[in-house]
């Protein structure tokens, strides 16, 4: 919780620095060549990812044992779907967001290759 919390947090103001620093060298028209900030633009990609998943185990890892606080306890309000259930439902998002996955990072490699375009 603690170091879940902390990085998403971390992350939050690492992004909005980034975002500023975009911002700043977008608006004086020179974000194009400069190749040190791009580079640092690109983990960013994956940096979102992490801090969702650390606000995702945040909220969920936090509210332990509780899915509605003094209310309603987790072994209450879990489904009543049997694991064979569960585990396919999980599987076929697995499926899904993998093809996504893949459909965003040829995307991604395609849009990189072609490169900016000339500045006039
Ligand atoms: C200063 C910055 C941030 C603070 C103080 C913060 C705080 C929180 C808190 C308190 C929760 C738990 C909410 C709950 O109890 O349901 C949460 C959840 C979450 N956070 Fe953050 N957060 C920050 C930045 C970010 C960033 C930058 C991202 C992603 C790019 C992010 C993604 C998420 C996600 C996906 C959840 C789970 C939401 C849910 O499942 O209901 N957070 N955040």
């Amino acid at each position: 919780m603690f170091y879940s919390f902390h990085t998403m947090v971390i992350l939050a103001s690492l992004f909005i620095a980034v975002f500023a620093l975009f911002l700043f060298f977008t608006l004086k028209g020179k974000i194009e060549q400069l190749k040190w900030l791009l580079i640092i633009g690109l983990p960013m990609f994956f940096l979102g990812i992490l801090a969702q998943e650390t606000g995702w185990a945040v909220a969920e890892v936090g509210r332990q044992p509780w899915a509605i606080q003094d209310m309603l306890p987790v072994s209450i309000a879990r489904t009543n779907l049997d694991t064979g259930t569960v585990a396919t439902t999980f599987f076929m998002f697995v499926v899904l967001f993998t093809v996504l996955l893949i459909a965003e990072v040829k995307i991604m490699i395609t849009q990189i290759k072609k490169g900016p375009e000339e500045v006039k």
